[in-house]
């Protein structure tokens, strides 16, 4: 594969002083990854809907200073300093800095927030490592004027991804691909892109309202849960089935089939569990609120007609996904009928986005 592209070319112009602020979003996979190697390739091929109002506003002032070998950076976060999350950007930047070797040239400090809670379980990763990876762009824009729009979404996702897999995902909506798929053209297991094809209109303005079962802290990182897919027993079926997923996914997306759409999306969150409870060591995510809003789901599609299902991230809360023509009914039922099975009755009401913002 070739990387080289993404190595920033030995820089035109001298910049001082620079700062930059982009708002980042969240994403929820449809078809989801879980499982890559070494360095942060997955083993299939996924694809998402991104976010609009779950995301992450990061400001990096940059100060040149003489170059070092280690980069260095301040790191605050809603406003007060974070030592604790310094390691994972740390990590982050050391594996982007071959790509941006600019970075060294400069101090960073890094001002961040979310504008959903922080303890929420809702993973931060994407919109966070998205955003920084914009501001490092938005740098290099400075120092090579000559950088197209298209490329500084390609290295951005490409580095984005460095930090976490599913922050490639995280740079441009309404739906992103990332993972090689024979397929999907242009897709690569470098970056996420654009699902290239036309969408059909009942999946324009999808809505997502995420309920909060368990905003703790989970008991079983993601890292650590894509690891035990190196020796899961049903791992190679998973990824053969995940990316023919996808080319089922891809038809219904252009073809507008929300029965198919609802059978996939519910089979592909489940999938996803099945891996932890198969894995070795085992665990579970879900809480038995996770299993009594699914039911509830289940119950009101079929006696309403409607078109709601669910999906899961790696953890325990619920995405409950609908066409924006059921909004109100739905939001009726969520308020009536399932917020009771959130933590302190939190929700997230979302729609479907589209991608990084410079503000
Ligand atoms: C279940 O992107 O959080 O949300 O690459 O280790 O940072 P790292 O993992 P991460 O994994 C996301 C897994 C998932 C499914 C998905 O978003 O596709």
């Amino acid at each position: 594969m070739n990387t080289d592209q993404f190595i920033a070319k030995s820089t035109l112009k001298f910049v001082e002083t620079a700062s930059f602020t982009w708002q980042t979003p969240s994403n929820i996979a449809l078809v989801k990854y879980w499982g890559k190697s070494n360095p942060q390739i997955p083993k299939n091929a996924s694809i998402s809907f991104t976010l609009n109002n779950c995301h992450t506003i990061t400001r990096v002032d940059f100060i040149r200073k003489e170059k070092s070998d280690e980069v260095v950076f301040n790191l605050f976060f809603e406003g007060k300093q974070k030592d604790e999350f310094k390691p994972k950007i740390a990590e982050f930047f050391k594996r982007v800095q071959s790509y941006c070797p600019y970075i060294l040239e400069y101090e960073m400090t890094i001002n961040s927030e979310n504008s959903f809670p922080h303890s929420s379980g809702i993973a931060s990763s994407a919109s966070g490592l998205s955003a920084i990876a914009m501001c490092l762009m938005s740098l290099e824009k400075e120092l090579n004027p000559n950088l197209s729009v298209d490329k500084i979404h390609k290295k951005a996702s490409f580095l984005a991804r460095l930090g976490s897999g599913s922050a490639s995902r995280s740079i441009e909506g309404p739906l992103v691909v990332w993972g090689n798929h024979p397929e999907i053209e242009g897709s690569s297991d470098l970056f996420g892109i654009q699902f290239p094809y036309k969408v059909h209109p009942f999946f324009e303005n999808y809505q997502d309202v995420i309920l909060l079962v368990d905003k703790g802290e989970k008991q079983v990182s993601s890292t650590i849960g894509h690891n035990l897919m190196h020796k899961h027993p049903f791992a190679e079926n998973r990824f053969l089935q995940a990316n023919e997923n996808l080319s089922k996914m891809s038809k219904i997306l252009q073809e507008g089939n929300s029965k198919d759409f609802i059978n996939l999306v519910e089979s592909e969150a489940l999938t996803l569990h099945a891996m932890m409870l198969t894995s070795n060591p085992y665990f579970i995510l879900m809480k038995p609120n996770t299993l009594e809003i699914i039911n509830k789901v289940w119950e009101y599609r079929q006696e309403n007609s409607s078109n709601i299902c669910f999906t899961l991230d790696a953890g325990a809360n619920v995405h409950v996904l609908f066409p924006e023509n059921e909004k109100e009914n739905i939001l009726q039922f969520i308020d009536n009928q399932l917020s009771k099975y959130c933590q302190k009755n939190h929700y997230i009401c979302d729609t479907v986005g589209f991608g990084a913002k410079r503000l």
